[in-house]
């Protein structure tokens, strides 16, 4: 697991009415709460008698044990015990860490300290969330039974869309995706990818595909247009922007051949936190400029949430055959789409070699 990057740790609906929220982030507890407005992620053990601070409440500004009733203010400092003239701030300091709400999500930041960590922001593609020209809606898979890189490598693998995805996700693009060059200018009929420390972009333009995309594509163009149904012909346009360690922003814009005036674009942002070595959390924010309207942003989400259970399904049978070794230790076979997958490993190990060899 990579320490230093900020993960997703919820999904801001999860903290509503004064909730605390339990969730192991990179195999540690910890409760997600709101204090005065701001997002609070503390270590889910009190310091007295290591009661989950989760089962305790949010009383008056603080957190309240739910065991003996210590409470902490919104740094962790111990400001009140039952019956006591003094708290013992100095020998009952909860530990904290680092939390914001950005870009449609709570963040989290658990590794080493996050100023010196050379300047590590959230990714840049997530920034999209905070316009208003983009409707959206959040989901979550919580605790999938599955190592982050097997998600992750799911999450900008379009060959897979054929055959796990033939409802929704399914058409050219697929083949496409195992013959792409490297490049970064879109070339209509063709996919390239380009790789920087950054991260990897997968672009592709593909004019007049008319039947040769899924039916997730052309229900696109017809909510666009505001029409129940769209059957001629369409232009479409993928851009995948993967950032270490565990972020794709995917983006589909479709428009009816030719008619550039009416283009109409999806950005699924997925993020993958790492619960344990082997179990992971998968957020997503499902956003869209066209259709505006909570029913149609709902109903996107719910799309998704089906659209990722075909997905989970194998996942997590792989993991279950992969074992605890890794899988490339496992000497498995390799098909020329796997191409971006292994330089997103890659850059992966880059940043955990960076974390180990650091004074
Ligand atoms: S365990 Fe929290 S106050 Fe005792
Ligand atoms: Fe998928």
């Amino acid at each position: 697991m990579i320490k230093n990057s900020w993960y997703v740790a919820a999904n801001p609906a999860e903290l509503a009415d004064g909730r605390i929220l339990a969730r192991t982030i990179l195999g540690t507890p910890v409760a997600l709460y709101r204090l005065e407005g701001q997002v609070v992620a503390a270590y889910d053990r009190c310091p007295h008698r290591f009661a989950p601070l989760s089962i305790g409440k949010v009383v008056e500004g603080s957190l309240q044990c739910g065991y003996h009733g210590a409470r902490f203010d919104k740094t962790g400092k111990c400001i009140s015990v039952p019956g006591q003239r003094f708290a013992p701030a100095r020998t009952c300091a909860l530990q904290t860490f680092p939390a914001v709400e950005r870009c449609g999500f709570i963040w989290i930041w658990m590794g080493d300290d996050v100023a010196a960590a050379g300047g590590n922001t959230l990714p840049e593609t997530f920034a999209i969330a905070e316009s208003s020209a983009w409707d959206g809606g959040n989901g979550l898979f919580e605790s999938l039974q599955a190592n982050f890189m097997l998600i992750n490598d799911n999450l900008f693998d379009i060959t897979h869309a054929d055959f796990v995805h033939s409802d929704s996700f399914a058409g050219r693009q697929c083949l496409l995706y195992r013959t792409m060059d490297a490049g970064s200018e879109y070339q209509n009929g063709k996919m390239v990818h380009a790789v920087s420390e950054r991260g990897i972009t997968l672009r592709l333009l593909d004019r007049n595909v008319g039947n040769a995309c899924g039916p997730f594509f052309r229900q696109q163009v017809a909510l666009g247009l505001g029409v129940p149904e769209y059957d001629g012909d369409i232009d479409s346009e993928f851009e995948v922007i993967w950032t270490p360690p565990s972020f794709t922003s995917f983006r589909v814009t479709v428009n009816p051949s030719g008619d550039r005036a009416a283009r109409f674009s999806s950005v699924v942002l997925h993020a993958v936190t790492p619960e344990s070595e082997r179990t992971s959390h998968y957020f997503f924010r499902a956003l869209r400029d066209y259709a505006h309207s909570p029913q149609l942003s709902a109903a996107f989400v719910d799309a998704m949430t089906a659209a990722f259970n075909q997905d989970k399904v194998v996942i997590e049978l792989q993991q279950a055959r992969i074992g605890v070794a890794d899988l490339f230790e496992q000497a498995p076979a390799a098909f020329a789409g796997d191409v971006v997958q292994l330089r997103a490993r890659k850059l992966i190990e880059k940043m955990r070699a960076a974390e180990t060899t650091e004074p």
